[in-house]
């Protein structure tokens, strides 16, 4: 069975539909990236996976449990993290208190951040007590994704998490969800606008046009003609 699976979704924001009709796998291990041009959909679609956009119709199931109507703290219980666009680390906050609160997120007891989270992200140890809004953009990513690590997830979405990043960056976080998806067996889904990045990282694909999925794949078989269709600005 596979761990997420999507049957017709219709969603969007208010009586607006953006997303039209999805049926989507995603299987336990998979590391799959979800391209497309700016505005088809793709954040309407982690959003909804997390429930923060109601779905209008259609199913989701998650790991054998119907999560169609689940509310979304209870998602990221279930073992769904979700890396915002955008980051969303609280600036004011401490690195230390951004990372407790992917804790908080998961409803575990333990107040203690997991010495793995600073083998994935050793540069986090060195800057526990700064604010979280005086790291760089790209080390704010990786305190975000650290994060969502903290609740041991299952499944982890991604929304464009080289945005903005120094290319030294980008390849660091490269690895480090290559690492999390082999090393953890999480399964990773990643919204990219990159070619090059979600080729070199993915392993299958997921291309969306207008609110709905129009080629999917093994990356290896995605083909420059469906990148000019769908991805060429
Ligand atoms: N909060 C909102 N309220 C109403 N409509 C919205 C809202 N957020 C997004 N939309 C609309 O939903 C559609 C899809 O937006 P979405 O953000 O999901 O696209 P995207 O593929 O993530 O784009 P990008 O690559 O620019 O991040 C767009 O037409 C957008 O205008
Ligand atoms: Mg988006």
């Amino acid at each position: 069975m596979s761990l997420l699976e999507l049957s017709n979704v219709t969603a969007g924001y208010g009586q607006t539909p953006v997303l039209f009709d999805i049926s989507m796998k995603v299987e336990k291990g998979d590391l799959a990236c979800l391209l497309g041009r700016n505005g088809v959909g793709k954040t309407t679609l982690l959003r909804s996976i997390i429930g923060l956009n109601a779905l209008s119709k259609g199913s989701m199931v998650f790991d054998a449990d119907d999560i169609s109507k689940t509310p979304t703290y209870k998602r990221a219980k279930y073992g769904i993290a979700y890396i915002p666009q955008g980051r969303e680390i609280i600036p004011y906050l401490s690195v230390l208190d951004n990372l407790k609160l992917g804790l908080a997120a998961s409803g575990r007891k333990s107040k203690k951040v997991p010495d793995e989270i600073f083998e994935f992200f050793p540069m986090l140890k060195e800057h526990l007590s700064r604010q979280g809004g005086l790291l760089s953009g790209g080390q704010q990513q990786q305190l975000a994704i650290a994060r969502g690590l903290m609740c041991n997830p299952k499944l982890m979405l991604l929304d464009e998490p080289t945005e903005g990043i120094q290319p030294s960056i980008v390849q660091e976080i490269e690895e480090t969800l290559k690492r999390i998806n082999k090393e953890k067996g999480i399964t990773v889904l990643v919204v990219e606008q990159k070619i090059d990045f979600a080729r070199q990282l993915a392993e299958k694909f997921f291309i969306m046009d207008k609110g709905a999925i129009v080629a999917r794949g093994e990356t290896k078989a995605l083909t420059d003609s469906m990148v000019n269709q769908y991805l060429a600005v």
